[in-house]
């Protein structure tokens, strides 16, 4: 089932120029990006983001970090979207994830770990409508759409 996701390089992949890598890894699999942008997350939209972490020892330290500097968040489109760009991404702990992952290539700590997923389709419909409107999600055909799926 074609499906959408919410994506966001957080402030330390901005800062380490890792932005055009992870897009690359997502646009080399075939899914599309349809919609981007880059925002400093103001303190509240980063809270409600991460609600469900609300009252966990780590949710101040998340919340400082996210809202440290600009992150460049995104919806991806594909076959699958959710569970394929999370397994893209790797484990939440750098550490464990697996290499050929993002997190497993690029990161060293949990509290470091360049890139958030949304973890379910309905998570992915909650986040994709607290950073985007409407008329930012763009429809779009990718010139390679006739092989990646069969008609
Ligand atoms: P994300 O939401 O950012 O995609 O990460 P995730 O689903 O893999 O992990 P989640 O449990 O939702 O945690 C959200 C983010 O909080 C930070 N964290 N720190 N110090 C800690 O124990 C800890 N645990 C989580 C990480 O930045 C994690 O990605
Ligand atoms: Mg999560």
């Amino acid at each position: 089932m074609i499906e959408k996701t919410f994506a966001m390089v957080k402030p330390d992949g901005v800062s380490r120029g890792l932005v055009g890598r992870v897009v690359q890894r997502f646009e080399d699999r075939g899914i599309k990006i349809v919609a981007m942008k880059m925002m400093r997350i103001p303190r509240e939209l980063a809270e409600r983001h991460y609600e469900e972490h609300k009252g966990k020892a780590f949710f101040d330290d998340l919340l400082s970090y996210i809202t440290s500097g600009p992150a460049v968040c995104m919806v991806l489109e594909g076959e699958n979207c959710v569970a394929t760009a999370r397994a893209m991404m790797g484990k939440t702990n750098p550490q464990d994830a697996a290499s050929g992952t993002i997190r497993g290539d690029f990161g060293q700590v949990t509290g470091r770990n360049i890139i958030h997923g949304s973890d379910s389709s309905e998570s992915a419909k909650r986040e994709i409508k607290l950073f985007f409107n409407d008329y930012e999600l763009q429809k779009h055909e990718v010139a390679d759409e006739a092989w990646l799926f069969e008609k």
